[in-house]
């Protein structure tokens, strides 16, 4: 047959057999897992003992085994394995806050690294599956010190950098780490972040934690605690540059990260050693189009899932250059990402549409003065990205040369699950949706009784039907919620949080979350928490968050606060405090940008918010409110829409 493409050949070598087309190969995917899951995973991991059984995942339960009897050490994948072939292979371009600053590591320096900080974290009694908390921003130690502890077998807990200390201690404390590294300080847009302080008034209630190791990053004195704290370089030198790796099972943990869910506190996610592991590296290289000598700019920190899968882990196990970036788009000047493209000449580049937004508001030249020509490859993560902001990014920064990939994906899917790449050569790309599902995921549409619903031009909420290697395994400590988070809303299925179309030609379209989830910048929030620590204020009597759009942030924090009866306090005056609160318990990106005090807030006569009223009046819908004669007391919303626009 003529126009039987072999595929494999070029796409996925690992699996025998031809298959007349892209679509014939993800079918098989989805029908044979063990076959298609197996070979890629023995040929592209490295293992001290074969797997004996591919998988034997429950949906109904939410329990999952992929590669079971496996063993392997993940930063084996990582370094070792490029180190025996090719040692002076740059892994890391550290691209530092200070423009034009930038240090390399080679693969053989990076193995050195971690190892001494795998001697430190052992000298310091840390063993298999004790979890170990960074609070640090992206460095050469930092990506060390993730893969030390992988070495010994510990699991790391990156804490983003931008939490406030009580959210690190409440963080610390659910893992019950003994051991934080963090560095004396970060920088960045030329802003130095107090991160040592932070740690200090974290770890005062951690009784847990006897060891503090500090990297340092600025070199300003910082105060040491005596007897706790240790600079890392200094414990680093008296070690030795080898480390045997520990033999883990392949569903051992590698790490756990924390995120936001609708309610309750901020869970920890924990991911396996060899699923996620395979999952971050086989996404990286079919959607990424990775090819050997590449160079990949991921500009997510390591505080989030992104930094994990698509800075470390992802590039790292296929052995090419990683880019650490520790700037801010718009530091020095607007140029700041382009002017690194031009320096550094990476073939991909992977952003989050907010900093798109914030570029594309400015003068194109700053992007057009650079030269671009390295690139093959654009991605976008974290949010829905918008027409404007995917023309852009094509047109001004790809010149209509390089595939636009909007990847769809969670903290807790491990990896990007939807993407226009792969897909059969010549294949289109659309604006401005994820299109296609990877390989091995199975997305489906139910409506909100349950049903599946098949078929085009359908919408709904995201769920996925079969089990895949990178998917989260587990809520530290806290299997049940893990269940009934993603498991037991939609039996049989795990369900996203989000919502989304299949359109007419069979494309699918993310339209948000669906739970009291906002996305602000990329950065997950939960408007319970956001609400639990205006609460705190003394004044407040309840309050209600919802999001709302905001143009460069994609959605931003809107807070209706109700007072307690008899407050006095200047109004002013609150607002400024509950501002402060919440950058005190959370972190400055939950700070909400509108603050609204109300009389009182939209009810039912059973109670409950309805938030969904909140939501339209901040996104100024006002004559789409819908139904509110369920409403206990109609008059507010008039109230509150007369104020909306002259709130603070
Ligand atoms: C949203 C980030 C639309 C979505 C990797 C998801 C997106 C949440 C996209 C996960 C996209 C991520 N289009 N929405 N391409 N990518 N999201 O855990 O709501 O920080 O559920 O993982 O971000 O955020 P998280």
């Amino acid at each position: 047959m003529s126009d039987f493409i072999k595929i494999t050949s070029t796409d996925i070598p690992e699996i025998n057999g031809s298959f007349s087309s892209h679509e014939e190969l993800y079918k098989f995917s989805i029908e044979k897992p063990e076959e298609f899951w197996g070979p890629i995973a023995r040929a592209r991991l490295r293992w001290d003992k074969e797997f004996t059984k591919v998988m034997d995942c429950n949906m109904e339960k939410g329990v999952f085994d992929w590669f079971i009897g496996g063993k392997l050490n993940a930063s084996v994948q990582c370094v070792d394995r490029h180190c025996e072939v090719d040692p002076d292979r740059i892994a890391l371009i550290w691209e530092q806050d200070e423009p034009g600053k930038e240090q390399r590591i080679t693969f053989r320096q990076l193995k050195e690294m971690v190892c001494k900080i795998a001697n430190v974290l052992k000298s310091e009694g840390v063993r298999k599956s004790d979890r170990v908390v960074m609070y640090i921003s992206i460095s050469p130690l930092a990506v060390a010190s993730m893969l030390a502890c992988a070495r010994i077998g510990a699991v790391h807990s990156v804490i983003f950098a931008g939490f406030s200390a009580e959210a690190l201690a409440s963080r610390i404390m659910d893992a019950g780490a003994s051991v934080v590294i963090t560095s004396d300080q970060s920088i960045r847009g030329g802003r130095l972040i107090e991160l040592k302080k932070t740690v200090d008034a974290a770890v005062a209630k951690c009784p847990s934690v006897r060891r503090v190791l500090v990297a340092r990053r600025t070199g300003n004195p910082v105060p040491i605690i005596e007897g706790r704290d240790v600079w890392l370089e200094e414990a680093m030198e008296a070690q030795s540059v080898e480390c045997i790796p520990e033999s883990m099972d392949s569903e051992d943990s590698l790490f756990m990260l924390y995120t936001s869910g609708s309610t309750g506190k901020p869970k920890g996610l924990v991911h396996s050693t060899a699923g996620y592991l395979l999952y971050a590296s086989f996404t990286h290289k079919q959607v990424f189009d990775i090819r050997d000598g590449d160079i990949f700019a991921c500009v997510a920190d390591i505080g989030w899932i992104t930094g994990h899968s698509y800075v470390v882990y992802g590039p790292l196990v296929n052995g090419i250059t990683t880019v650490l970036f520790e700037s801010h788009p718009a530091y020095p000047d607007h140029g700041r990402y382009w002017e690194m493209v031009q320096r550094i000449r990476p073939t991909q580049f992977y952003g989050a549409p907010t900093a798109i937004r914030l570029l594309l508001g400015h003068d194109s030249s700053y992007v057009t003065k650079y030269d671009r020509s390295s690139l093959r490859t654009l991605g976008s993560v974290g949010e829905p990205i918008n027409h404007e902001a995917w023309q852009w990014y094509h047109e001004v920064v790809g010149k209509g040369k390089c595939d636009v990939v909007d990847t769809w994906w969670q903290t807790e899917t491990g990896g990007i699950c939807i993407s226009p790449r792969p897909s059969a050569p010549g294949a289109e790309i659309r604006s401005a949706m994820p299109m296609r599902p990877l390989f091995g995921i199975a997305p489906v549409i139910l409506d909100d009784k349950g049903n599946v619903l098949e078929g085009r031009d359908v919408s709904g909420a995201l769920c996925i039907r079969k089990s895949w290697p990178g998917i989260a395994r587990t809520v530290y400590g806290d299997h049940s919620r893990y269940y009934d988070t993603y498991f037991k809303p939609y039996p049989g299925y795990y369900f996203t949080g989000d919502g989304s179309i299949r359109d007419l030609d069979g494309y699918y379209h993310i339209t948000g979350r669906m739970d009291d989830v906002i996305n602000v910048s990329g950065h997950r929030l939960g408007t319970a928490e956001v609400e639990d620590a205006l609460d705190e204020h003394f004044s407040v009597a309840e309050s209600a968050v919802v999001g709302y759009p905001h143009d460069i942030k994609g959605e931003g924090v809107y807070a209706y606060i109700v007072l307690k009866e008899g407050v006095i306090q200047e109004h002013k005056q609150i607002i400024a405090e509950l501002r402060s609160i919440v950058r005190t318990k959370i972190a400055g990106h939950a700070v909400p940008e509108i603050m609204q005090i109300c009389p009182s807030l939209p009810k039912t006569r059973s109670g409950k918010i309805m938030r969904r009223i909140l939501r339209k009046i901040a996104a100024d819908q006002i004559e789409e409110l819908g139904d509110v004669t369920t409403l206990a007391d109609p008059s507010i919303i008039e109230y509150i829409i007369k104020n909306h626009r002259h709130c603070i």
